[in-house]
């Protein structure tokens, strides 16, 4: 979908798009078309339900006396409340409900509203942001693309607003943290046929184009460097097991004066089926996506670098296949990781945490970022906690934690911190080795979880993210269509942006 910004001149056919706040009032250019119009768009609007919340429409199809194909009316909700997300929504609702019915070109007419916070560039841009977002679709592998439920494509959204160029300006950046979210909605929705460890480094590899710095490690690598807990879970695939290290480096400040990078850390594994601890057959195509922490952490890094954000970055993800096989883990296996610490494997199916306390140690060690933030599909738990509502958070830092709580409330990307205490560590405690890698009773899955990576970060101030419940959805959401979300992108580049950037 091709979005422009236009100076507001009424478009005389075409569809047409035009706010209506609550209680019915008006926007300017709903006025100016209800004049055109006779009157009409006001008699449409007062018949029936539609008052001008949030969420409802009405939709004028082929007006009599106009060429217009079809006039849809958007409800703003109260003046007082427009804020960036809702402007996002309702470019996200343009999307939807025109996706499937309309053929011409697009206009949304964006005006000033009295009492409202934004001003009207900012709404326009975000309404943009929340349209492609929305826009979205994964149909790759339909080869009669009329076929998707949505109906054929959106080509082309043309806004208008009084200062165009303006706002572009500020919608170039949105769309590039834009291109980094279909990225990563890209890389979770592949089936793991096709996107397995190696091919999800090439993908990541791609990113060289951009500008950032990628290196590919393979397993005669990570062996060297003693990553044995990571390598365990991919040893029983036909797949090798990679790990992939990308920079950004941003900062304008010189080497020396630059500060130490910011880390995100992702859990890539391209299928999950238990291993030995083999999960039940129902479901189990949902393990394609529990890459999505290692998908975020390579679309945060599109994103970043496609905004220049002015920061130096580092992502470290750990990719692997966890599969049943005679070469396959063993439950009650031992492992060395690369910190030197022992684990006892008692479940080949906690095997995310393996992966990540590798990944993590190295980034540490290798790195010594300012901050380490992970993310990882890691527990089933954490969707009992929390649903699909927000995404669990651990921390060993309140700063780092109250960054990331108020990040993800401005761009609706919502964490709740979790507890991590000594008394949850016990028990991870294991008769043989320095620790187990599944909680010695059944409660507290996702802590316990957290508590085994906490003993992978050493002092670094790290947060981890549990997004299990949020990284893929079953139904259609304001700007994330259902399927893959790309949860933590935007929640990321909001904490660089806002707490993390040189000035
Ligand atoms: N990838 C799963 C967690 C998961 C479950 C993600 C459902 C998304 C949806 C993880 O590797 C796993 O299997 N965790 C186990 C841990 C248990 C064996 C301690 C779980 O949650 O059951
Ligand atoms: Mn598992
Ligand atoms: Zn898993």
């Amino acid at each position: 979908m091709e979005i422009t910004f236009a100076k507001p001149t009424l478009p005389q056919s075409g569809v047409l798009v035009v706010g209506v706040l609550q209680n019915r009032k008006l926007t300017a250019g709903a006025a100016t078309l209800d004049e055109k119009l006779g009157g009409s768009l006001v008699r449409a609007i007062s018949t029936g339900r539609f008052q001008g919340k949030t969420d409802q429409s009405v939709s004028l199809i082929a007006p009599a006396g106009t060429k217009y194909e079809r006039i849809l009316v958007v409800g703003l909700g109260k003046a007082k409340e427009i804020d960036t997300l809702r402007m996002q929504a309702v470019g996200g609702q343009i999307v939807a409900e025109l996706g499937r019915a309309v053929d011409g070109s697009v206009a949304v007419w964006v005006d000033p509203i009295e009492g409202c916070n934004l001003k009207p560039v900012e709404m326009a841009a975000q309404l943009a942001f929340g349209a492609r977002l929305r826009s979205y679709r994964f149909d790759l592998y339909k080869t009669k693309k009329d076929d998707d439920d949505n109906g054929p494509e959106m080509k082309a959204l043309r806004i208008l607003c009084e200062t165009p160029a303006k706002a572009a300006k500020i919608f170039d950046p949105l769309d590039k943290i834009a291109d980094g979210v279909f990225f990563t909605r890209d890389l979770a929705s592949e089936p793991a046929n096709i996107l397995y460890p190696e091919t999800l480094a090439e993908r990541a590899k791609s990113l060289s184009d951009i500008g950032i710095d990628v290196e590919v490690l393979g397993e005669e690598q990570m062996r060297e460097l003693g990553m044995n807990a990571l390598l365990g879970v991919g040893q029983g695939s036909a797949r090798e097991s990679k790990l992939v290290v990308m920079q950004w480096n941003g900062d304008p400040n010189g080497k020396g004066k630059a500060k130490a990078p910011v880390a995100f850390v992702g859990k890539g594994v391209t299928f999950d089926t238990g291993g030995i601890s083999i999960k039940p057959a129902a479901n189990m195509e949902d393990m394609k996506w529990d890459m999505g922490g290692a998908g975020v952490v390579i679309g945060l890094m599109k994103a970043l670098a496609g905004r220049k954000a002015r920061v130096n970055a580092v992502g470290v993800v750990g990719l692997v296949e966890n599969m049943p096989s005679g070469t396959a883990q063993r439950p009650g296996d031992v492992v060395k990781s690369m910190s030197g610490q022992t684990i006892e494997v008692l479940n080949t199916d906690a095997e995310g945490r393996l992966v990540l306390a590798d990944a993590l140690w190295y980034c540490k060690e290798r790195f010594k970022p300012q901050f380490m933030v992970d993310l990882a599909t890691l527990t089933g738990a954490i969707i009992i906690c929390l649903g699909s509502e927000k995404a669990g958070m651990f921390s060993n830092d309140d700063q780092l934690s109250r960054r990331l709580f108020e990040a993800g409330e401005a761009v609706g990307e919502r964490v709740w911190r979790m507890p991590l205490t000594p008394e949850y560590d016990k028990l991870i405690k294991s008769d043989i080795a320095d620790m187990q890698n599944i909680g010695a009773n059944r409660g507290a899955g996702s802590i316990t979880a957290a508590q085994f990576l906490q003993r992978f970060v050493g002092k670094t101030p790290w947060a981890h993210l549990d997004i299990a419940g949020v990284t893929w959805s079953k139904k259609d959401a304001a700007v994330v269509p259902k399927g893959a979300t790309a949860f933590g992108v935007r929640l990321l580049n909001q904490l660089v942006e806002k707490r993390y950037e040189s000035e």
